[in-house]
């Protein structure tokens, strides 16, 4: 059968100390990006670091997403909030830099996230919300087969207004009959 993963442009590895200064710390203070993330105010490097440590087992685990062609690193991909009862969790990425966004790079980080969750830690629920306003991760989860949950009525407060959420989540049983068969 072909491994239609092979196709893929990037690959998902563990996120690294280094990968700090090697652009996280800037991508995250980008506006574009605090515009469309949870977090609405610029973090140091010091606030980052202490971030990166948190990103263990059993809670989360977080990726670099880093492209095949030269192995750079283009963005991060992260299971969070993980509930080993109910066997869930969110995600959350960022494609750093306007350069690589848009690409189909988020949306096959997205998928290999996925894959991770349901195939190697067994998850059965994966879910995410995005601001209304952020139109490319909206596309992005509904081209992969996120399925629209319903409106996070005024969930985040940016710029001094408030903002609905679109809530997604895919299911294990979905993921594989899409990607795995
Ligand atoms: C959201 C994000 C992860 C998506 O990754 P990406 O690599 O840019 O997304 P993809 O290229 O896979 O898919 C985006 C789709 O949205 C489309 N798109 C981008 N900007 C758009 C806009 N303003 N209006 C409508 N569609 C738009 C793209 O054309 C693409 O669709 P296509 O494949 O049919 O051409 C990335 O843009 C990002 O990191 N943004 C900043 C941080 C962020 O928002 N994270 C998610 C928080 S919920």
């Amino acid at each position: 059968m072909k491994n239609k993963y092979n196709d893929f442009k990037v690959y998902l590895r563990e996120i690294r100390k280094s990968d700090i200064k090697n652009g996280w710390l800037d991508w995250i203070n980008d506006k574009a990006s605090l515009d469309n993330l949870f977090s609405s105010y610029p973090i140091n490097e010091k606030d980052l670091y202490n971030y990166f440590k948190l990103q263990k087992f059993p809670n989360s685990v977080m990726f670099a997403i880093c492209l095949k062609e030269n192995n750079q690193y283009i963005g991060n991909a992260r299971l969070s909030n993980i509930d080993w009862v109910n066997k869930s969790a969110s995600y959350g990425r960022l494609i750093g830099g306007n350069k690589h966004k848009g690409k189909g790079y988020g949306s096959e980080a997205l998928i290999l996230l996925l894959r991770y969750g349901f195939k190697t830690l067994g998850l059965n629920r994966i879910s995410s919300s995005a601001i209304i306003t952020n139109k490319s991760s909206i596309k992005s989860n509904l081209k992969i087969g996120m399925v629209k949950e319903g409106i996070l009525k005024e969930a985040s407060f940016k710029n001094g207004k408030y903002f609905h959420r679109i809530q997604f989540s895919m299911l294990a049983k979905n993921f594989i009959k899409k990607y795995e068969k």
